[in-house]
């Protein structure tokens, strides 16, 4: 796509998806909460980590590869769970499954996804793992049974939405589905052509997993739009969930020390160290420092993280510094924007080969090699020497 041959970055396909996109549906894309402090805070912590090379190491091979929760991975890179991507294109899962498939990482499929959990199944052959939010119960279960008897390989269980957080891009702009039409969105459509045929080809987008199923109430649906989650979801309601899934389960959300001891206890295989992005609880600690300051010394499970990945660099900061892998949100959703699968091919391939070329600089020639010793934080540094 002729568009897509400029761009060398996230930070340019990011421009490439601001074009496309009318302004409701970019803001949707990229704002975070409130103040979007920790939506900054989760981009630039990323670079007050400095690297320490280590140099004359053999480097005739350098292996990107690795395993995530025992499942195979070009790079340490896993494609996030994000709602509604048939905004930014059209069968937007599919294209973004496929593009993770293309690359050779783990796709997860949300719960609010567009294309529905059979649609991904059915079409793309790839990793998916499926992403559970909790909005009732027994929804849950039944969500849960699906994703199971499509041989989805793992679930990811999201925490950190007990309410929605306060966007207020969102506010200000009146997003919601439908779509509202008046005279702002219009002209913001008209003046987005490209997205706006697509658009009006293709129809607002559905809550494919949603659609069409008896066991649906609208106040289940809106409640999912609305992000309103089961409040009253604990511990014990993921014992139940670990009773119905055969498979390893993933907690997303998780940044408090309690509740990575606890994980031990319920048999969780996987966490995602998460503050949403930047999107529920603003001033949350970035995800990168939260990794460096949590002890995950005792937690018989993978450490995956995610927030404010825009180069191959901070996937390696964050492998340096004990995580397994990245969950890929934004970065690859630009690409989606800008330019559908290809696009987001091209943005998992971006920091693929920058986290490949920066393993290199630092000497390492496999992703186990990255270590502690490798990264400090210039902050903690400046602290010291004040001392
Ligand atoms: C547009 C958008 C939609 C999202 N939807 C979901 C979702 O449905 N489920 C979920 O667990 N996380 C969702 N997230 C959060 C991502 O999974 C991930 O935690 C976050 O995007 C990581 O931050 P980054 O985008 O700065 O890399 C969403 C994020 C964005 C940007």
């Amino acid at each position: 796509m002729h568009r897509l041959k400029n761009i060398h970055n996230i930070n340019e396909m990011r421009s490439g998806a601001r074009s496309r996109l009318p302004r409701l549906v970019f803001d949707y894309l990229e704002g975070g909460a409130e103040d979007e402090h920790n939506l900054s805070d989760n981009i630039t912590s990323f670079d007050h980590w400095k690297f320490k090379p280590r140099r004359l190491t053999d480097l005739t091979t350098v292996d990107t590869s690795t395993h995530i929760l025992g499942s195979p991975a070009s790079f340490p890179g896993v494609m996030a769970p994000t709602g509604l991507n048939s905004l930014f294109w059209p069968n937007g899962d599919i294209a973004l499954a496929k593009a993770a498939a293309r690359v050779g990482i783990p796709f997860v499929l949300s719960t609010a996804s567009s294309d529905s959990l059979e649609a991904v199944a059915e079409q793309v052959d790839g990793e998916h793992w499926f992403q559970l939010y909790v909005i009732e119960k027994s929804l849950a279960q039944s969500l849960v049974r699906r994703a199971r008897d499509l041989e989805y390989r793992k679930l990811v269980i999201t925490t950190d939405v007990v309410v929605n957080g306060k966007r207020e891009r969102d506010l200000r702009n009146g997003f919601g589905l439908p779509i509202r039409y008046n005279l702002k969105t219009i002209l913001d459509g008209l003046t987005h052509p490209a997205w706006a045929l697509d658009f009006l080809k293709n129809g607002t987008p559905q809550l494919g997993n949603l659609a069409d199923r008896d066991a649906l109430s609208p106040e289940a649906r809106a409640a999912l739009l609305s992000r309103s989650m089961d409040a009253g979801f604990t511990w014990d309601d993921v014992a139940r969930i670990r009773d119905l899934w055969p498979g390893q389960i993933i907690l997303k959300g998780l940044l408090h020390q309690d509740d990575l001891d606890k994980c031990q206890r319920y048999g969780i295989e996987g966490v995602v160290l998460s503050n949403h992005g930047g999107r529920q609880l603003d001033t949350t600690v970035s995800t990168i420092d939260a990794l460096a300051s949590l002890d995950t010394r005792n937690l018989n499970a993978d450490v995956l993280i995610d927030g404010g990945i825009r180069r191959g660099r901070d996937i390696a900061k964050a492998c340096a510094l004990g995580a397994n892998a990245t969950l890929i949100g934004r970065a690859a959703l630009y690409g989606l924007a800008a330019g559908g699968e290809e696009g987001a091919f091209k943005a998992l391939s971006i920091l693929k080969d920058e986290f490949e070329g920066c393993m290199s600089q630092l000497g390492c020639s496999t992703v186990s090699e990255l270590e502690g010793n490798l990264v400090e934080n210039s902050n903690q540094q400046a602290t010291i020497q004040e001392d």
